[in-house]
């Protein structure tokens, strides 16, 4: 596989910022495979949405290079095609809908980019077939539930044939169905279509369920890996004030208490098997 993102070196203070030396991301790098997906965790600050944004050039490196298919985000000329390779969906569904009718909401980057009229009527069907939302075309998004807007957002976003979705806590004003929808959605666009999917939560859970896990606190990225590798570091998260899941912290306090019991068993059903062998 080859890198669709490349992150080198990546410094970051805002332009407003007075202090110079408020870096909210520090010396970051960091590169992201084509077809993988990968869950970004951290605390309020941490800079995940501030990476978020560099990585589809709303803002560009203070020091340092973002590649986007080999693109840098810091060349002006390369905007629209970064911006059309690297989808952007934010948390409140609500702010992302523009149109009063779902498929007229979806057509509406591609129509703004200028892609003819029977091309539009294509993607949009696709991009809402993708996400589950096809049979809601000719409905008017504001009745619809929270999971069903930001789904619709999601499609608005493929519309434009992007190879890489960035997510950021798309789920976060959603309720559990809502947050399953998405969570769903974002799985199914990696796994069928082999779209690059960057999912930014506050969920141990979601993040659970990346094949990579990036954890963020103060401008640095402090574990990268497969979530059941990182999760199972307990006292390392610990030091950083986050926690794992419930199950591996449920097995963490079995193995001090002396009983041999993996870390890694991280989804309920895993963490269930365990406790059946240790009770047989
Ligand atoms: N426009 C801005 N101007 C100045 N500082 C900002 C701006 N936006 C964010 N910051 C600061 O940058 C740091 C990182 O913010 P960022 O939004 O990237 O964090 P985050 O990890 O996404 O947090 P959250 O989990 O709350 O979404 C914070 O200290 C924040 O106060
Ligand atoms: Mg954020």
């Amino acid at each position: 596989m080859s890198a669709i993102i490349e992150v080198q070196h990546v410094s970051f203070v805002y332009p407003d910022e007075t202090n110079p030396d408020k870096k909210v991301l520090k010396d970051v790098s960091l590169s992201i495979e084509e077809g993988s997906f990968v869950a970004v965790l951290g605390h309020n600050g941490s800079g995940k949405s501030t990476l978020a944004k560099l990585l589809n050039a709303i803002h560009k490196p203070t020091s340092g290079t973002i590649l986007v298919d080999g693109m840098d985000t810091s060349d002006p000329s390369k905007l629209l095609s970064i911006r059309s390779t690297v989808g952007m969906v934010f948390q409140n569904p609500d702010n992302q809908i523009v149109a009063s009718v779902v498929e007229e909401d979806v057509a509406f980057a591609p129509e703004n980019l200028g892609v003819p009229p029977a091309e539009i009527r294509t993607r949009v069907d696709e991009a809402l077939t993708m996400v589950g939302m096809y049979e809601f075309r000719e409905h008017a998004p504001h009745l619809l539930s929270g999971g069903q807007k930001q789904r619709v957002a999601i499609a608005g976003v493929i519309a434009m044939r992007p190879r890489c979705i960035v997510l950021d806590e798309s789920t976060a004003m959603l309720d559990p169905i809502g947050r399953r929808e998405i969570l769903h959605t974002a799985r199914h666009l990696n796994e069928a279509y082999g779209m690059t999917v960057v999912l930014i939560t506050h969920h141990m859970e979601e993040a659970a369920q990346a094949s990579r896990l990036i954890v963020m606190s103060e401008g640095e990225i402090i574990a990268d890996g497969p979530p059941r590798e990182v999760f199972s570091h307990v006292e390392q998260l610990r030091s950083f004030g986050l926690s794992s899941p419930e199950t591996v912290q449920l097995l963490y306090e079995l193995q001090h208490e002396g009983i041999l019991v993996p870390l890694d068993a991280i989804t309920d059903e895993e963490c269930a098997q365990v406790l059946v062998q240790l009770l047989r």
